[in-house]
């Protein structure tokens, strides 16, 4: 792990090896608030959040590395002790992580702003922490680097493009206006959060003025470098992508990552549990008595006991589960969910939870809920 100050000059001298494959650095966002992610988001950072028991981010990470990119920035906010500590020096991933303090989440352009030092004037591949995309970039940035013609965009058809930031195309399929979040739009493909930036975007950040919601945005960057003929080609891409915004974005992504797990047992399955689909265990964890229905992951060192799990369930590591049914759902580190009556479904569970059922609770339920945490049940 570096900072800021101390990696630019250690970088410059010596490049690695995203340096030699086309000069590609990567800058990752995890700043930012993540009001629509509350709970979750008091005590972590959304971007942080699991799917199919790893964090968002760490999908990130790992696909700039299959790109070649190693040498990575991740500009941190109010979050930065728990990015830091789960991601590290980045190792782990085979990158080379730099940390770079954003003081407000003051827009993405201001991000990159905050990064320039980092960037220096090598070409960026910019990935926002929240967004996911199954398959990863690679095709995408390959092209970018067998065409190297100023900076490019991936756009992806939403039914809902008041939300994001939409482009329109030329025939040639250049980019000719984009706009944030429009009231009308004019398309739908939304601009996805993986850019592939020219150094020359660092000329139009400077001249940026904040826009309606006081944020310096990359879209009016685009529209900059647009303005300059600095050229920006667009991708219309095919891949499943989600900006994990909102819960149910988190579970749908959750579902789709494990609609591609690879079926493994490292812990342990008793005689009396049946197993019908793909189903991941993870070390030290115990499954007695169980209905296992795949796709779904268990994490390291979880009990499941007298349980019918699945399908589409993320159990992540330390918890452990009695006497429940659980499907399509997330359940976070070391909670502990016992003897529930009703199914749990479409539900996500945070860290060191506890429900249980069978204790009387004077005849009715007796709940300790944080702000923003949600309970819907089911009638009678
Ligand atoms: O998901 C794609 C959309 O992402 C694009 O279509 C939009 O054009 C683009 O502006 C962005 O829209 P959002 O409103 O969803 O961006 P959000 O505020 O959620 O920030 C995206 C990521 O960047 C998130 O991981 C937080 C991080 N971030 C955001 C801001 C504003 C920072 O690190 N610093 C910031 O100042």
């Amino acid at each position: 792990m570096t900072t800021t100050s101390t990696a630019t000059s250690r970088i410059l001298a010596s490049p690695t090896s995203s340096g030699r494959e086309g000069g590609l650095k990567g800058l990752v966002l995890s700043g930012g608030v993540g009001s629509r992610l509350r709970p979750f988001t008091y005590t972590n950072a959304k971007q942080l959040v699991p799917i199919a028991n790893k964090p968002v981010i760490f999908y990130t990470i790992e696909q700039l590395v299959e790109c070649g990119i190693t040498e990575v920035g991740v500009v941190v906010g109010d979050t930065a002790a728990q990015v830091q500590e789960s991601i590290g020096d980045g190792s782990q991933f085979g990158a080379e992580v730099t940390y770079i303090q954003q003081d407000a989440p003051k827009g993405i352009a201001h991000a990159v702003a905050t990064a320039r030092d980092f960037l220096g004037d090598a070409p960026f591949v910019l990935y926002l922490g929240d967004n996911f995309v199954l398959g990863g970039i690679k095709p995408y940035v390959e092209q970018y680097r067998s065409g190297k013609k100023g900076s490019q965009i991936l756009l992806h058809p939403v039914p809902n493009p008041q939300d994001f930031g939409i482009a329109e195309l030329t025939a040639n399929g250049d980019v000719s206006r984009i706009v944030e979040k429009p009231k009308e739009p004019a398309t739908n493909l939304a601009v996805i959060g993986v850019y592939i930036f020219a150094p020359a975007v660092h000329d139009v950040i400077a001249t940026l003025k904040p826009s309606w919601r006081n944020e310096l945005e990359i879209t009016d960057a685009i529209q900059g470098l647009i303005d300059r003929g600095a050229g920006v080609h667009a991708e219309v891409m095919d891949r499943y992508w989600i900006d994990t915004g909102k819960m149910d974005d988190i579970l749908n992504a959750n579902r789709m990552v494990l609609t591609t797990l690879e079926g493994r047992c490292d812990g342990s399955i008793d005689e009396a549990t049946t197993v019908e689909g793909v189903v991941a265990i993870e070390a030290g964890a115990r499954v007695e008595n169980c209905t296992l229905r795949g796709p779904l992951i268990i994490g390291q060192d979880t009990d499941l006991v007298d349980s019918e799990i699945g399908p589409n369930v993320a159990i992540d590591r330390a918890c452990r589960v009695k006497g429940c049914r659980i499907e399509d759902s997330i359940v976070m580190e070391n909670s502990r969910i016992e003897d529930i009556e009703w199914p749990i479904k479409n539900s996500m569970i945070g860290r060191n939870v506890e429900m249980a059922g069978g204790h009387g609770a004077d005849g009715g339920y007796k709940l300790t809920l944080g702000d923003h945490s949600r309970i819907e049940m089911p009638d009678g």
